[in-house]
């Protein structure tokens, strides 16, 4: 009898429904994936009934389940008092790594090239998105730095850019251990340490020790910039990626739109103990409840948990299915020119599975 999981299933706003029931039809027809979901209130429609975008309940009873399924939420500027829930989430189950493949599947319309399989891993805690801002500059007048540059205090604001050994380290190894176990040839360090030198310096010092351990693994380093244009020139080259948060989200961005966008990019967060799934896309209101957007985001971020999870066969079977379905180019949302729905996306993955 195979395992029993405990997924949080969680929704959210707009489209987040649509491609997370196309999900959950690919999970319940066509795997043996033995789960009981449970559904947690995430998302916009929670901030107006609440004044709270996630409840604790959600919370509390994500932490009694073994991963997260989450789809996407809407949220809205300068709204007061209003808390990012993917940032409290972020924090609350120390989700330092997320991870997004890009892969060209033969047959998509939307590759760049047909060549590519690399994956960035992004450092999901520290960093220029730390929170450490700072709307005038009076705490850090005392400094000779800001003293010599005659800033008015109240006329300069400051943001930290804060790296810890830690925080580092873990995300490093995330990468370097994801290389070996999936065999990717190479590992490629971005950073900035000619400009940005303490933070960027320590990240590439602390990689330089945890590259020690997989000697049969080459590592690159590139400045932000210049990866960018490499990505653009010769993405084929890059394997495993690792960046620091900002650079990560960058450069996560650019790769998925090699591979088809929105539609495509999927993502895993996780700590040692714990694991959110989610596509990379937003709550698309325009399209909410229309079944008319690509649920392949989605579904491939299932494929990740059932990767984490350690169910391979169900992860292949999946990845597998997805492949067949692009390759044979019949069932296909909008953005690849087609005019299928979501569902009959799920459905027809489905009938793939079942074949
Ligand atoms: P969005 O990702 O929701 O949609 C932008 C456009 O991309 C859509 O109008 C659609 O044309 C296309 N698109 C998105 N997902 C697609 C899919 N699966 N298949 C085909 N086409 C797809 O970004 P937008 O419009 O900037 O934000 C809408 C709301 O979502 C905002 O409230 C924003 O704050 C929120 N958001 C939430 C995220 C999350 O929950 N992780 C991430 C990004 C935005
Ligand atoms: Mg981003």
């Amino acid at each position: 009898m195979a395992k029993k999981y405990k997924i949080a299933f969680m929704p959210g706003d707009g489209i987040g429904n649509d491609v997370l029931e196309a999900a959950k039809i690919v999970m319940d027809e066509g795997t043996d994936f033995n789960a009981e979901f449970i559904h947690g209130d995430i998302g916009w429609v929670f901030w107006e009934k609440e004044k709270e975008a996630l409840p604790d309940r959600t919370v509390e009873m994500m932490k009694e389940t073994d991963a997260a399924l989450f789809g996407a939420i809407t949220s809205k500027p300068n709204v007061p008092g209003y808390r990012s829930p993917i940032v409290r989430l972020r924090q609350t189950f120390d989700l330092y790594s997320n991870m997004r493949p890009c892969k060209s599947y033969e047959g998509n319309p939307l590759n760049f090239r047909d060549d590519l399989d690399l994956v960035v891993f992004r450092e999901n805690t520290e960093g220029l998105y730390s929170g450490f801002d700072f709307y005038d500059a009076t705490e850090f007048m005392h400094l000779d730095a800001f003293k010599k540059k005659n800033y008015d205090p109240k006329k300069t604001t400051v943001s930290c850019r804060v790296f810890t050994e830690k925080g580092c380290r873990r995300i490093v190894k995330t990468g370097f251990e994801y290389a070996k176990k999936f065999n990717y040839p190479n590992v490629t360090l971005v950073h900035k340490a000619n400009v940005i030198r303490a933070t960027d310096g320590m990240f590439l010092a602390v990689a330089a020790e945890v590259a020690k351990d997989y000697p049969d693994i080459e590592v690159w380093k590139q400045n932000i910039d210049a990866m960018c244009m490499q990505l653009v020139k010769n993405p084929q080259n890059f394997g495993v990626i690792i960046a620091t948060n900002m650079f990560g989200d960058i450069v996560s961005d650019l790769t998925a739109q090699l591979v088809g966008g929105l539609g495509f990019a999927a993502s895993a967060s996780t700590s040692d103990k714990y694991g959110l799934f989610e596509p990379t896309h937003g709550s698309a209101p325009k399209y909410a409840g229309q079944y008319k957007v690509n649920p392949i985001a989605a579904i491939l971020s299932v494929k990740l948990m059932f990767d984490w999870l350690g169910e391979i066969e169900l992860a292949k079977q999946v990845e597998d299915a997805i492949k067949i379905n692009l390759k044979e180019g019949k069932v296909r949302t909008y953005d690849l020119g087609g005019s299928s729905s979501t569902l009959d996306v799920a459905k027809d993955l489905v009938k793939i599975m079942n074949r």
